[in-house]
């Protein structure tokens, strides 16, 4: 199975990635993520991924598009791969088409995950990450037993740099400028379905899996 979700920043697009990679026994590749561990190690790309990120701006598609290449490359892509936050502009939708049609595996589908504005600021303002294990957790939708600390590993939770105000604004405006469009181009391929993800986790989960498997079938 090979997937792409789309969706605003905070629609969902990690939280389901995690338990949709985990039933479809399929690798989960996030772009943020990527860059993330990047910026933590310190590697020259995390270096040129940071500006860009704490502005609420995109990386460069150059950038991007090369990381991904390399990332489906492994072998554990080979039978399949669910991209969370790739692509997220036309070009880069565009270099992913023809990679994969290099490779003979075309996407199965593209799952958009439809979130209101409003919840976007409330989720993202809320949201709290591990700074141990990288779990994602919520001030009021999904609480730690103890504040600031993660159930899971006992590390300490941290605010993302980029889930502040002014640049959750911006990145929703960039989403709505450049990653936007990519609902239209998926829709004309014929490979687009879009599922309600506001509601209890398990619940949206269950709808994108019913839309995944309305596909395979
Ligand atoms: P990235 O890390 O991809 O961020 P994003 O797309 O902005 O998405 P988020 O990670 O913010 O949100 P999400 O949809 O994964 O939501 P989550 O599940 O965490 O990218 C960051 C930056 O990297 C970009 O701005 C850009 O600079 C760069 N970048 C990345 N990819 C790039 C690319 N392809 N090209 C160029 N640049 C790129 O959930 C959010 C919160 O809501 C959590 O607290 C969670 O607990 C909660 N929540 C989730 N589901 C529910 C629910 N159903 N009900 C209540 N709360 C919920």
């Amino acid at each position: 199975m090979r997937v792409v979700l789309v969706g605003a920043p905070g629609a969902g697009k990690g939280t389901q990635a995690k338990f949709l990679a985990e039933h479809y026994d399929i690798p989960q590749i996030s772009t943020g993520d990527i860059f993330r561990a990047n910026i933590a190690a310190k590697t020259e790309l995390g270096t040129q991924a940071k500006g860009y990120m704490d502005a609420g701006e995109l990386v460069p598609d150059d950038l991007t598009i090369e990381i991904v290449g390399d990332r489906l490359a492994k072998r554990d892509a080979a039978a399949g791969f669910l991209l969370d936050g790739f692509p997220r502009t036309v070009p880069q939708a565009e270099a992913l088409d023809e990679m994969l049609a290099n490779l003979e595996t075309p996407l199965d589908l593209v799952l958009e995950l439809q979130v209101d504005e409003a919840e976007v600021v409330r989720r993202l303002s809320g949201r709290r990450t591990c700074r141990n294990c990288g779990l994602v957790w919520h001030v009021e939708f999904d609480r730690p037993s103890k504040p600031g600390v993660c159930d899971s590993c006992g590390g300490m939770l941290f605010q993302r740099d980029d889930d502040l105000p002014d640049t959750i604004r911006r990145r929703l405006e960039v989403y709505e400028e450049q990653t936007a469009p990519l609902v239209g181009y998926y829709d004309k391929a014929g490979i687009l379905r879009s599922v309600v993800a506001t509601g209890p986790v398990d619940e949206v989960t269950k709808r994108a899996i019913t839309a995944l498997e309305s596909v395979q079938r």
